[in-house]
């Protein structure tokens, strides 16, 4: 039997909500790269090419996998631990993995290649996510021994930065001037 940890139903369901909408944030910006790298692909624009595999392949290296290994041990590692979640937590890993390969392979790649390299990103990505929705969060909600505020709490790579002020009491800083 896990020991019960203390934990508030409002606090673990913001939790939900706060990586939810860092996901569902997250997936748009991806999407919105992917396009306009297979957008200047289709084109034979190798200018727009070159401009837009650059700026993928750095948020993918900047935002998406450090979000991956930031969930590794903080988030997965207790339902990982567990007989019921390690199975899921191990295809989770798995994904993970599957992910960083990918973008390595996005960026030794150009033309059509890295067009699919980075759709395969993109499916893989809202899948991913998906599980960690809908199965692996709700999982450690439902959990007695774990809690999902406690598992995210600090990792603005999770939660993303508004959600870790709006716990502090702090202001966010302001956007740049030039946006
Ligand atoms: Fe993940
Ligand atoms: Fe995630």
């Amino acid at each position: 039997m896990d020991t019960p940890v203390p934990k508030n139903a409002e606090e673990e369901a913001g939790a939900l909500a706060a990586v939810e909408t860092h996901h569902a944030g997250m997936l748009k910006r991806l999407e919105a790269l992917i396009a306009a790298l297979t957008h200047a692909v289709k084109a034979r624009d190798t200018g727009a090419e070159h401009e837009a595999h650059e700026v993928l392949v750095e948020w993918c290296e900047t935002e998406l996998v450090p979000h991956a290994l930031a969930e590794e041990g903080p988030l997965y590692g207790g339902p990982g631990a567990m007989p019921e979640g390690r199975l899921l937590v191990a295809g989770m890993l798995a994904e993970h993995k599957a992910i960083v390969g990918l973008v390595e392979r996005l960026r030794g790649s150009e033309g059509v290649d890295a067009a699919v390299a980075a759709g395969a990103i993109g499916q893989v990505f809202a899948l991913h996510l998906e599980k960690e929705n809908r199965l692996l969060m709700p999982f450690i909600v439902e959990s007695p021994g774990l809690s999902l505020a406690n598992s995210v709490a600090g990792l603005q790579e999770l939660v993303g930065e508004a959600h870790i002020h709006a716990a502090l009491g702090t202001e966010p800083p302001a956007p740049p001037a030039n946006g």
